[in-house]
């Protein structure tokens, strides 16, 4: 619900991309958003006012009288009510009339009076994209502040291919959430550092040896911060997850070693740190140049130990840092998670057992105990990966106020 209690109001225009608008309303009042919409008379030719207020769960508007009752639609409140204003699709004539102040619809009127942000997502043939008046008018409106969501290359409603595209609303709607994020938040102003997925540690130019970690926990817990404002330096193994918030910073790595160097280099420069990564304890001595090929029967792999990046991390704490870690464990849960928050320096340590179903590696899903180094332990049940960093990003406020 990161745009609780925030105002946004949606302006469609009369595209073929309209119909994205819905999407796009439905997930900013999945966000927790109220949401308003304002639509061109062409873009009703595109969508109904009434799939667009059902959506939102307010009236469209669309003339700047009601032709009913002759009431006032006024645009200058419109604007004072929006925190902010996105206009989806942008079409070229939109974009043109807004470029030079033109004031013909209440689309327009309300942007011309609006005081917050705005943002335009285009959406046109790829040779009206091109063509060098939209270019200039784009950037005129960049210029004065305009927030321009680039459109995608792809399929055109034309037939033809190429950039013009709407970007998919999800992207505009995460957009619109990183805009506040990065502008307030409770933890704006901290940056914070996490470790996620697995490593892989190199046998041969072909095998590794690795684990079933996805990334998902610690991924959630990135987003979860960002989301509350604070700028996130996630180094990752390699999984397929993707960070939504764009104040986390990617940085990718494959081994331990590796995961260790981005990790010292990145805490001194944070508030703390969350280590949710599943970094194999082992890794070969030494690693074949060629493929290793089948000899007899067995095959002996001989392995050293990886560093221990938290109890590195743990060593290198300042005060007026924090360093949580993860445990993940099969049997004597709570005594293993007690030894592993002493010896790494921990401020408290997140316990997923194996033994819990729905929790641990892969699944959407975990069921946690959050131990401090008090000795105080909350236990949380099975909840989304999301809830349990949401619950994470709270201790992490207590400690960051203490
Ligand atoms: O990625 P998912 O599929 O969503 O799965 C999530 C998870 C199960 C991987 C995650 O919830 C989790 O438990 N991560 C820690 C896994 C782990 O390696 O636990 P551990 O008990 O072996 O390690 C204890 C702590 O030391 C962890 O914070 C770990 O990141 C850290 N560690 C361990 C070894 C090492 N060489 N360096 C470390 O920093």
């Amino acid at each position: 619900m990161i745009l609780k209690g925030k105002h946004i109001l949606v302006g469609v225009t009369g595209g073929i991309a309209a119909y994205k608008s819905a999407v796009l309303v439905r997930e900013l009042k999945k966000q927790g958003a109220e949401v308003k919409v304002v639509m061109t008379e062409m873009a009703k030719k595109f969508i109904t006012p009434l799939t667009m207020a059902t959506l939102s769960q307010n009236p469209v508007l669309v003339d700047f009288f009601d032709p009913e009752n002759g009431a006032w639609n006024s645009h200058v409140s419109l604007g004072l009510w929006s925190d902010m204003y996105v206009i989806v699709p942008a079409t070229a004539n939109t974009i043109a009339k807004m470029a030079t102040g033109v004031a013909d619809n209440l689309l327009l009127t309300t942007y011309l009076s609006a005081r917050c942000p705005v943002m335009i997502a285009p959406a046109m043939d790829l040779d009206m994209m091109a063509h060098p008046a939209t270019q200039q008018n784009i950037e005129t409106l960049r210029q004065r502040g305009v927030i321009i969501i680039d459109p995608d290359e792809g399929f055109l409603a034309s037939g033809l291919s190429g950039k013009g595209r709407m970007a998919e609303p999800e992207s505009i709607a995460r957009a619109v959430s990183d805009y506040f994020c990065s502008k307030e938040g409770s933890l704006l102003g901290r940056r914070i550092l996490i470790t996620a997925g697995p490593t892989y540690e190199k046998i041969d130019p072909v095998r590794f040896i690795g684990n079933y970690s996805s990334g998902k926990m610690g991924y959630a817990i990135a987003d979860a911060l960002g989301w509350r404002g604070a700028t996130v330096e996630l180094v990752s193994g390699p999984v397929q997850v993707k960070a939504k918030c764009g104040n986390v910073k990617v940085t990718k790595v494959e081994s331990a070693v590796q995961m260790r160097d981005a990790a010292t280099a990145l805490f001194p420069d944070c508030d703390g740190a969350v280590l949710s990564a599943a970094v194999a304890d082992f890794a070969p001595k030494s690693v074949a140049d060629v493929k290793i090929k089948r000899k007899g029967d067995d095959l002996k792999i001989e392995l050293a130990p990886n560093p221990d990046i938290a109890a590195t991390l743990g060593k290198m704490k300042k005060p007026s840092q924090f360093l949580a870690g993860f445990a993940l464990e099969t049997n004597d849960e709570m005594s293993n998670a007690k030894a592993k928050l002493q010896a790494k320096n921990l401020d408290f340590i997140v316990l997923n057992s194996l033994q819990d179903k729905g929790a641990g590696f892969m699944v959407d899903t975990n069921k946690v105990s959050i131990i401090d180094v008090s000795g105080a332990v909350s236990d949380f049940p099975l909840k989304s990966k999301l809830e349990v960093a949401e619950d994470i990003a709270d201790k992490i406020e207590l400690l960051l106020k203490d």
